[in-house]
């Protein structure tokens, strides 16, 4: 899987001509083997929608509320990301966890709101640099998924994306032998945690990846794929990352 989360970006027309512009590149560049997933600004979910499922590509929120619905001004909830046509949410993004104070409690109650509406989760963990340079990266990261988890919810339901946060947006990537051990680390916590076990999990990597380290990223063993930020705002960078999936 390579999902594309914009974040705060674009105004309608750019997200139009960006969804387009990726419509276009599918149907014409060929098929890469692996499912495409485009998380644009709340806003812009139904507008884009046709777009993007009309070529193949799935549609995901960034966030949704843990309660189904209600007194709850400004947030979305996750029965409304799936009437605009949603198939998936990103959730615990470490933007959240930072500047939305979100723990790892209230992001297992949304993940589980998410199912509940019919849509798979892409749960965000990862550590900070001073974490990691503690040596303790692995410890958080299996502290923030075992709390970040709910009680229900398969590996069909639930993929999850590793992102240290150091790595967000800085152009600096964990090397691949770190990625590989936190990615079998994840895996195995994940086996241990859910009856059903890892079997079929999609591990992401997340944190400046860009068509010039997608290969070397998405080789590496226990990476299934891709959580883009930065680089999914070009249709062509995007592309080239999905590319490596081949056609
Ligand atoms: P980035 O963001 O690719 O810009 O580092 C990734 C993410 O935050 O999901």
């Amino acid at each position: 899987m390579v999902a594309a989360n914009w974040k705060m970006n674009g105004l309608r027309r750019d997200g139009r001509d960006l969804a387009r512009a990726l419509a276009r590149l599918k149907g014409t560049a060929g098929e890469p083997a692996c499912d495409i997933v485009v998380c644009p600004p709340a806003a812009l979910l139904f507008e884009l929608r046709d777009d993007l499922l009309g070529a193949g590509m799935a549609l995901g929120g960034q966030d949704c509320h843990a309660e189904d619905k209600g007194a709850h001004t400004g947030d979305i909830s996750a029965e409304l990301l799936a009437d605009c046509g949603c198939e998936y949410v990103i959730l615990g993004h470490s933007e959240r966890r930072a500047n939305h104070g979100e723990t790892s409690a209230l992001i297992s109650a949304k993940v589980a709101a998410a199912r509940r509406a019919g849509l798979r989760a892409i749960l965000c963990v990862g550590e900070s640099e001073a974490e990691r340079d503690a040596g303790r990266a692995l410890a958080v990261v299996g502290e923030q998924l075992r709390e970040s988890l709910p009680e229900a919810g398969t590996s069909a339901e639930i993929t999850i994306a590793y992102e240290p946060v150091w790595a967000i947006g800085t152009g600096r990537t964990a090397n691949a032998a770190d990625i590989g051990e936190m990615h079998m680390h994840i895996r195995q916590l994940f086996g241990q945690l859910k009856t059903g076990g890892e079997s079929g999990l999609r591990v992401l990597y997340g944190g400046s990846v860009k068509a010039e380290n997608a290969s070397e990223i998405l080789t590496i063993a226990g990476v299934d794929g891709a959580l883009v930020g930065g680089a999914s705002l070009s249709a062509e960078s995007f592309w080239n990352i999905c590319a490596h999936y081949g056609r």
